[in-house]
């Protein structure tokens, strides 16, 4: 047993209720040493992890990780928000009573970071000086140094955060312990992992994975879970959330934007996007987050927003000069980008990964893939097999972002123009409806149904609803949840505009997606915004304003005409059906506040009443 307090001293971290929780966790996971990080060792923890080959050099101050292979994605049916109170459960947050499941974690946890080095790691999830600074502070403990390397890329770590505390108790206390990752029988009846938020008493425990999705905890668990629960004890929003602002340099208006789309559909994509050549510099997109976005009423009276996060832990799939130039910067030599699960060549030190190019590199020499099979060496039936994971990732720093707003880190975040939803929708979602009515708007982030995708196990492609995105981090009941919303913006004396957009309909003969996408998306939210400033008036239809072709700016646009009439027009008869499916989605939760049924009924009788 390490002599903790020599460490902490020496560390100066003063916190007590800190120094605390680190002793108490020490002795539980038997770890050999303890270490605290802050920011400044990112260096050394990098050379001491090329040493021991937990990661390998990437071009020029990158790094490359390789996870277990049975360790890859968020997994859904492992991860339970617990509390004390029997009415926080909900339907998607897999409840379970706080004395039944700390115990639990405790049993699995002890010892079992034996041998390993324990790091204690202070962040904040917020830009320092935020109205919501004091939910933002957290200790993540972990037993793996590429966990702390993607946290200090991903939050900001330094002991000030905790040490500098007003009330020197109130921070998450999270405990990461890896597992034994060969024997914990992942996705079998006997699965050892459980990744669990105890929300009514700020503690995260996750045992069972090193995958970021289950390992960062300040990002998913605290984040999101937990910054969930504590949004709706106190009045604030906590959702997965990109954010992005538009400048239109002619006017000079700026108009924010933030919205929720099921992880892997395309918020990073969106929050890097660059402008359609064709449109000149007329617009510029700036990004100010692209996973989670905290929101409250400002004392002006409209609806603020801000990204706790540094960093971006980006699907690296399809990602490529044509589709997204600015990540392809942001990861560029010298930026300290962690890659894991892509392919990678040990004699060049490249990096590959499906649709980086069009076909994968011809010279094989040195090929490995995510699984670290020699490409040159795979059998026959290993052929067609991907290089790298579907859920491949790029981690790095907000500061690499090329576009990151000039004032990113300003603690009074920005006022929000437009709150978006869409997700993978191969049919009748069009590329984009605007919705002015409030309680409308939060009845269709509800009822966002999508595909869901590789980031989580097992579930690629099951169509399934997703409330507002937040189905995997949801916490605590999902009516209560609508009434949170419609309080929230409800308060707001400048009320944002709402819309739903789908960038994924597909052609149902031979499967193309009808809309381009990417950087296209931009036109999209352009008419989005002209609709909200009164200069575009779009068309009226059931479930929302939708735009006519003529309002769209097209200029360069290459598609089918009669894909973006599709892409433009409401199947009513397919619509009709899909609000049965959705009556019975509602159905499930208890608490729905009558208004979000109102909403409900009323497009539904606008599409009675429409043509087919
Ligand atoms: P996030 O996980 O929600 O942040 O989604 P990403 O932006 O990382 O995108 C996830 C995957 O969807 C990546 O493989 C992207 O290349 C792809 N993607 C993103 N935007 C689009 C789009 O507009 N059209 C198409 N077809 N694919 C997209
Ligand atoms: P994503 O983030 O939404 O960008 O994919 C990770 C996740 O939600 O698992
Ligand atoms: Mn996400
Ligand atoms: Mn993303």
């Amino acid at each position: 047993m390490p002599d903790v307090d020599v460490v902490l001293d020496q560390a100066g971290l003063t916190n007590e209720s800190v120094r605390e929780f680190v002793r108490r966790w020490a002795g539980i996971t038997g770890a050999e040493r303890v270490e605290v990080v802050n920011t400044s060792d990112d260096a050394r923890l990098a050379q001491e992890a090329l040493d021991a080959g937990e990661l390998l050099p990437v071009g020029d101050g990158c790094y490359y990780s390789r996870s277990y292979f049975k360790d890859t994605a968020r997994s859904e049916e492992r991860t339970i928000v617990a509390t004390s109170d029997p009415s926080d459960k909900g339907v998607y947050n897999n409840w379970r009573p706080s004395s039944e499941m700390k115990p639990m974690l405790e049993e699995r946890m002890r010892g079992a970071s034996a041998g390993k080095t324990m790091y204690v790691i202070p962040y904040l999830m917020a830009p320092p000086g935020s109205p919501l600074e004091k939910f933002a502070a957290g200790v993540e403990l972990t037993d793996s140094r590429t966990v702390v390397m993607h946290m200090i890329r991903m939050a900001r770590v330094n002991v000030s955060y905790v040490n500098d505390l007003a009330d020197q108790d109130s921070f998450v206390r999270a405990v990461h312990v890896t597992g034994d990752l060969p024997n914990l029988g992942q996705g079998t009846p006997d699965d050892q992992r459980y990744f669990v938020t105890v929300a009514d008493e700020r503690t995260i425990l996750h045992f069972g994975s090193s995958y970021g999705g289950n390992a960062l905890l300040g990002k998913i668990a605290h984040g999101l879970r937990q910054g969930c629960y504590d949004g709706w004890k106190n009045g604030f929003l906590v959702e997965q959330f990109m954010l992005l602002g538009i400048t239109d340099r002619e006017t000079g208006r700026k108009y924010n934007v933030c919205g929720g789309f099921p992880s892997a559909s395309g918020k990073t994509n969106l929050a890097m996007t660059l402008a359609p050549d064709a449109l000149g510099d007329r617009y510029v997109v700036e990004f100010y987050g692209d996973d989670i976005a905290w929101l409250w009423v400002g004392d002006d009276g409209r609806i603020y927003g801000m990204n706790p996060e540094n960093g971006v832990f980006g699907v690296a799939k399809d990602t490529n000069e044509k589709t997204n130039p600015t990540a392809l910067d942001s990861i560029r030599d010298g930026s300290g980008t962690i890659f894991t699960n892509v392919a990678y060549n040990d004699k060049t030190h490249e990096v590959w990964w499906e649709g980086r190019t069009k076909t994968p590199p011809a010279d094989l020499d040195g090929w490995i893939d995510w699984k670290g099979n020699r490409i040159a060496e795979r059998g026959p039936d290993q052929a067609s097999d991907p290089w790298a994971h579907p859920n491949s990732r790029f981690t790095t720093n907000l500061a690499n972002v090329p576009n990151v707003a000039k004032d990113y880190e300003d603690p009074q975040g920005v006022p929000i123009d437009a709150i978006i939803f869409g997700g993978r929708t191969s049919d009748r979602e069009p590329l984009v409806r605007a919705i002015t009515d409030v309680p409308e708007g939060v009845y269709d982030g509800l009822t966002l149904g999508a595909e869901a995708t590789f980031a989580a196990d097992g579930l690629d492609g099951q169509l399934r609803y997703d409330p507002m995105s937040m189905r995997p981090f949801m916490s605590y009941p999902e009516g209560d949840y609508a009434q949170h919303w419609l309080d929230i913006i409800g308060a707001a004396t400048t009320k944002p505009i709402f819309a739903h957009v789908n960038w994924f309909q597909r052609d149902p003969e031979d499967g193309h997606f009808l809309w381009p996408g990417y950087r296209d998306n931009l036109r999209a939210l352009l008419w989005l915004v002209a609709l909200n400033e009164g200069q575009v008036k779009g068309r009226e239809t059931p479930v929302g304003v939708v735009p006519v072709k003529e309002e769209l700016k097209l200029e360069g646009l290459e598609i089918v005409p009669e894909d973006l009439d599709t892409l433009l027009s409401i199947d009513v008869d397919r619509w009709r059906q899909e609000l049965d499916n959705r009556e019975v989605h509602l159905k499930q939760f208890d608490r729905l506040p009558e208004a979000i049924w109102v909403a409900h009924r009323r497009v539904a009788e606008a599409l009675e009443a429409a043509d087919s």
